[in-house]
């Protein structure tokens, strides 16, 4: 049953009868650096406040805007503790903590910072790439362990990417950015999505696989770039897993709950596949001990935007949004509730 439509309250510049309550607008506490940084004038009276995500989601009367992280769920029981809600800018690309149904069915605008996290997450994606194909764990351990004993000839042996073929999972924005890093390596591009992408194509030569289970079984690395759905949960499972080549390395810089986790540390400790290289996890914080302890698991810890120009400019677009809405006008990066068509 989807909950009443609400009464705009507040649709567009406020007039003298339309006070909007001060404190309009509520911000996750750890985007105050960005804000000191570039400070936003909001429309009206308004003002912003901070939220921090252990005293929950705010709720309440008077809250139009909520800029929270992706980390912090903003479902339908959310959704109904903010009568006055206009927009939810959400600080980051992926959207998949905000129940995007339920706010379309409220009135309300989603948004996220598409563009702006692009070079810093391919960036991340061909560390992972390299960290994994050349064994950079295993190296670090080895060389601040005390256990290195010098020099030898077939010592942390790894997968050199000249010639091998790259299968990105997903050819968007980022996927692009990986392919155009990739093929500067040397690498062959492949490429599985739901729209073929010419650009690719046409500048590296990229080839469209229809079925999933062909490019997975000619890559040595896939690397994943799709958005958390419902079609894409669990769509690296142990069937999945399985099509891979001995040698392939599974890179994950989208979203943890993509891939199976138990599955993929399965196949790891197996030897079905040679490594992994992972900064999204399904539960996250939490890793699980075998991937943890794996030592061809190359971990990071979910930093795929994590450069201070990225995080600034994210800050920039969730704010833009956010005021954009607060001023009537029309969001510069809405996000709508996603189609049925399954990509499987
Ligand atoms: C995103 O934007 O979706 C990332 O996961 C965090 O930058």
């Amino acid at each position: 049953m989807s909950a009443p439509r609400r009464t705009r309250k507040y649709a567009g510049a406020p007039s003298v009868l339309e006070r909007p309550t001060p404190s309009a607008v509520r911000i996750a506490v750890e985007l105050q650096p960005f804000t000191e940084a570039e400070g936003v004038a909001w429309p009206g009276a308004r003002t912003a406040r901070f939220y921090s995500l252990p005293d929950g989601i705010p709720a309440g009367k008077g809250i139009e805007a909520l800029i929270p992280l992706v980390s912090h769920p903003v479902g339908a029981a959310e959704l109904d503790l903010l009568p006055d809600l206009r927009v939810v800018a959400n600080y980051g690309v992926g959207h998949d903590n905000v129940d995007v149904t339920a706010a379309a069915e409220r009135g309300i605008t989603v948004t996220n910072t598409p563009g702006v996290l692009t070079e810093a997450t391919a960036d991340l994606t061909l560390a992972l790439i390299l960290g994994a194909a050349r064994r950079l764990r295993e190296g670090l351990e080895t060389a601040t362990s005390g256990s290195w004993k010098g020099w030898g000839p077939t010592e942390l042996l790894g997968l050199g990417l000249q010639d091998r073929v790259l299968g990105l999972l997903g050819a968007g924005r980022i996927g692009s950015a990986v392919a155009r890093r990739a093929a500067a390596f040397g690498m062959r591009i492949h490429y599985w999505s739901r729209r073929p992408n010419a650009d690719l194509e046409t500048e590296f030569g990229a080839i469209r696989r229809d079925e999933l289970r062909d490019l997975l079984r000619e890559a040595d690395v896939v690397s994943v770039h799709l958005p958390l759905t419902p079609h894409t949960e669990g769509l690296i499972g142990p069937d999945e897993l399985r099509l891979m080549q001995e040698h392939a390395l599974l890179v994950n810089t989208a979203r943890g709950a993509i891939v199976n986790e138990e599955a993929l540390s399965a196949a790891l400790a197996a030897g079905t596949i040679a490594g992994a290289g992972l900064d999204v996890y399904a539960q996250e914080p939490s890793i699980s001990a075998a991937l943890a302890q794996h030592p061809r698991a190359l971990l990071l810890p979910h930093l795929g935007s994590a450069t201070h120009a990225a995080r600034q400019g994210m800050w920039g677009l969730a704010a833009a949004n956010a005021r954009a809405v607060l001023e009537g006008r029309e969001a510069p990066n809405p996000v709508r509730p996603r189609g049925g068509a399954s990509l499987r």
